[in-house]
């Protein structure tokens, strides 16, 4: 670890923490991890030492870092001359293709980011509707775009029914125009709408809150709310820039049969190029300019090398069996570390949803149900650093506090290898102890 100390240091000198993106100091180790290269499912440190990635980009790489069908559509794409802001076939091909994976999307556009997407969401949404409240769900992460940055992980005095600002320097006018519900909370929306429905023009939520916790919607909450915004005439808008693919191509919202109006893609969509979408129904895309007066440009929207990955991200993920293969895999992979842990007499179990999933640790574990992010607030969130800090030194890599996921270029093997690096973390931290359950 010493030349990621000495990088550390020098890139501290030009780069805030050291880092590009605020979120890549890596919290386990109180310092950020430098990857020198990535392949497949593994990642490489500045020294060369191999670790199995189970952070994989924070979720774009879910076919696996470089996988050659991507790289050579990139290939193609830098042949024919790395454009952005210029289109051909390939932009509609893929739309195409989008929509007819996703139930909820009609019609698209590209954006680069998901903060840009989910922020042009919103604001289409008001655009439509001509209301301008907007309602969210405490500890649904939406991307930093100030429209939607409230109550992402408040703390303290912070949560709920607080309305609380995720970062500083978000216009305070802006508070007034959001409104934060618990989730899987359907009574309090149904009550909010009644009071104010036709003030509200959108329902933006995580469908599967994997920011959070890997929380799960409550059975018929997806479809209630769906029901609740179409007789107010609100849009319902599923941020599926995490959750989009992690089940099947037809997203969360196929998985759990309700169509939203709009909804974003985002993460592995670019296959680990930046590329996301928001898209929706036909009549509320025909109000983005120039069709309508929605407004949504950009000189990157649709840059070919992001459009080309996509394009092949599609073929390898709509190749026969490649769905049954993953989840199948990630199942036995979640019940193999909740069979540690219950070996171990070690309090934690995992909550996965598809290709991601998450780590209770502590009495949180052990709670009958979990519906929205106050009651994870006891999750062992310092425990947890700790055993993340120890998979690294067993040769697994988990990075962020609250998702983590296989990729399809996870084999057997390396199942195997990440299950002992785990066991062998979660014997460290209980050494180190004192821990719950211990
Ligand atoms: C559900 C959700 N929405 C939006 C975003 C923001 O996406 P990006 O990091 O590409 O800006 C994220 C990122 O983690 C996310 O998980």
């Amino acid at each position: 670890m010493d030349s990621n100390r000495q990088l550390w240091d020098e890139a501290s000198r030009y780069l805030p923490g050291g880092v590009c993106s605020s979120a890549r100091m890596n919290q386990g180790l109180g310092h950020p991890f430098y990857i020198s290269r990535a392949a497949g499912s593994k990642v490489y440190d500045l020294e060369g030492k191999e670790y199995v990635d189970l952070c994989l980009s924070f979720g774009a790489s879910l076919v696996g870092h470089a996988h050659p069908q991507v790289v050579e559509a990139i290939d193609r794409a830098v042949r024919m001359g790395i454009m952005c802001s210029y289109e051909n076939e390939c932009h509609s091909k893929l739309a195409r293709t989008i929509a007819e994976a996703v139930p909820g999307i009609e019609m698209l556009r590209y954006s680069m980011s998901g903060t840009e997407t989910t922020g042009y969401a919103v604001k289409l949404a008001r655009q439509y509707t001509g209301r301008s409240y907007v309602v969210k769900f405490e500890g649904h992460f939406h991307g930093y775009n100030d429209y939607l940055a409230f109550n992402y992980w408040p703390e303290g005095e912070a949560v709920w029914p607080q309305v609380t600002p995720a970062a500083q320097g978000m216009p305070e006018c802006l508070r007034e125009d959001i409104i934060v519900l618990p989730f899987n909370d359907f009574e309090r929306a149904a009550e909010l709408f009644a009071a104010r429905g036709d003030e509200i023009a959108a329902v933006i939520l995580e469908p599967v809150n994997y920011n959070s916790g890997t929380i799960l919607p409550r059975p018929g909450f997806l479809q209630r709310l769906r029901e609740l915004t179409t007789e107010h005439g609100a849009l319902l808008i599923f941020d599926e820039i995490l959750s989009g693919f992690r089940t099947g191509p037809d997203c969360i919202q196929g998985a759990y049969g309700v169509s939203p109006d709009l909804c974003t893609l985002g993460k592995a969509l670019g296959a680990g190029t930046p590329l996301s979408v928001f898209g929706g129904r036909r009549d509320i895309m025909e109000h983005v300019a120039p069709l309508g007066p929605a407004q949504h440009s950009g000189t990157f929207n649709g840059a070919l090398i992001p459009v080309m990955a996509s394009r092949a991200f599609f073929e390898v993920i709509l190749e026969d069996g490649f769905y049954d293969e993953l989840i199948g895999r990630c199942e036995r992979f979640y019940a193999s570390i909740d069979e540690i842990m219950d070996r171990l007499g070690f309090v934690g179990r995992v909550q996965g949803k598809g290709a991601r999933f998450s780590f209770l640790f502590g009495p949180v574990a052990e709670k009958e149900t979990i519906e929205n992010y106050q009651d994870l607030l006891d999750n062992e969130w310092g425990l947890l650093r700790r055993f993340f800090a120890a998979c690294l030194d067993h040769g697994v890599y988990i990075h962020t506090m609250h998702h983590h996921g296989l990729s399809s270029a996870h084999t057997d093997e390396d199942i195997a290898r990440a299950l002992e690096g785990i066991e062998a973390a979660v014997r460290t931290v209980m050494a180190a102890g004192p821990v719950p359950g211990a």
